[in-house]
């Protein structure tokens, strides 16, 4: 039976995580179809946007799957670290703009795919946290790596050894959720952000996330370079004619017909 279901529908592809009698809990069979679906969708043409989000009303993603765990040798939980590893790494380097709509409880492994997501909205029932030292383990799925890029080094530190879980406003306080919202409007508000960004130019939005992905690995003269030759790159496609066009003719540019 799938544990992913994916609906594309106007250049959106929405993604649901679908374990809800688990709140939604990565075990390694969610992780691999997870991996697949999102490669899928990576190279649909049809798709410009994708979002990301948890069946039923309780969670987003609960985290990797415990019981799992329990199980597993030290073999098997670097397997498994690795695959959970690519999927964010798949997720953050989508040229197409990846939308978590966190819905519930993003713990753990949960909160780690949020953060591989380009922009991260959340309703007013959801949750974050890095609760694994609690378990006795580390965040394996980029927590440790990410966190403290989106909310800074001292506050991930607190976020991590803490483990404790923070409600939608907090995370929005410190910039881990970009907004949030009433819970039963959560998908219609990601909905018309992503068609928002589905107005704009595809190529250079996959260029935008492209530069801002190599720059925050980058010295600022290195990010500068490779955003320079990107922006120089688009003026070899007819799409920065059209948006350049219709700015000029004051008319809306079609970028994707
Ligand atoms: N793995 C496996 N099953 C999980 C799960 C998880 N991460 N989270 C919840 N579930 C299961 C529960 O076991 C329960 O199933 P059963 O009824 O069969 O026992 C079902 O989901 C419902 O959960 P609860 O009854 O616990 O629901 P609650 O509302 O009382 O509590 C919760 C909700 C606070 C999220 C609690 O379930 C919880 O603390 N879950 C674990 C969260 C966590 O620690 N996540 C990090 C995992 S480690 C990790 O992710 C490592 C990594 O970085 C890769």
């Amino acid at each position: 039976m799938s544990l992913i279901k994916i609906n594309n529908e106007n250049g959106i592809s929405e993604i649901t995580i679908d374990r809800p009698e688990a709140l939604n809990a990565m075990n390694p069979e969610v992780v691999a179809e997870f991996t697949s679906v999102i490669q899928d969708t990576v190279e649909n043409k049809e798709t410009g946007v994708i979002i990301i989000t948890g069946a039923g009303d309780k969670a987003f993603i609960a985290g990797a799957d415990i019981k799992s765990m329990q199980k597993m040798s030290a073999e098997e939980a670097l397997a498994y670290g690795k695959a959970g590893q690519k999927l964010t790494m798949l997720i953050e380097s989508s040229p197409k703009p990846v939308i978590a709509a966190v819905n519930g409880f993003a713990l753990g492994g949960g909160c780690e795919i949020a953060m591989a997501c380009h922009i991260r909205i959340a309703s007013e029932n959801a949750s974050f946290g890095q609760p694994e030292v609690k378990l006795g383990l580390l965040p394996g799925w980029g927590g440790t790596q990410r966190l403290p890029k989106i909310i800074g080094v001292g506050r991930a530190n607190e976020l991590i050894t803490t483990g404790k879980i923070i409600n939608a406003e907090e995370a929005l306080r410190i910039g881990l959720a970009n907004g949030v919202c009433p819970h039963d409007e959560l998908l219609s508000n990601v909905r018309k952000m992503a068609s928002t960004i589905l107005r704009n130019g595809p190529r250079a939005i996959a260029s935008s996330l492209h530069c801002i992905q190599e720059g925050l690995a980058a010295p600022i003269k290195e990010g500068l370079e490779i955003e320079v030759q990107e922006f120089s790159k688009l003026f070899h496609h007819d799409e920065r004619m059209e948006g350049l066009t219709a700015f000029i003719e004051k008319r809306q540019a079609n970028f994707r017909d």
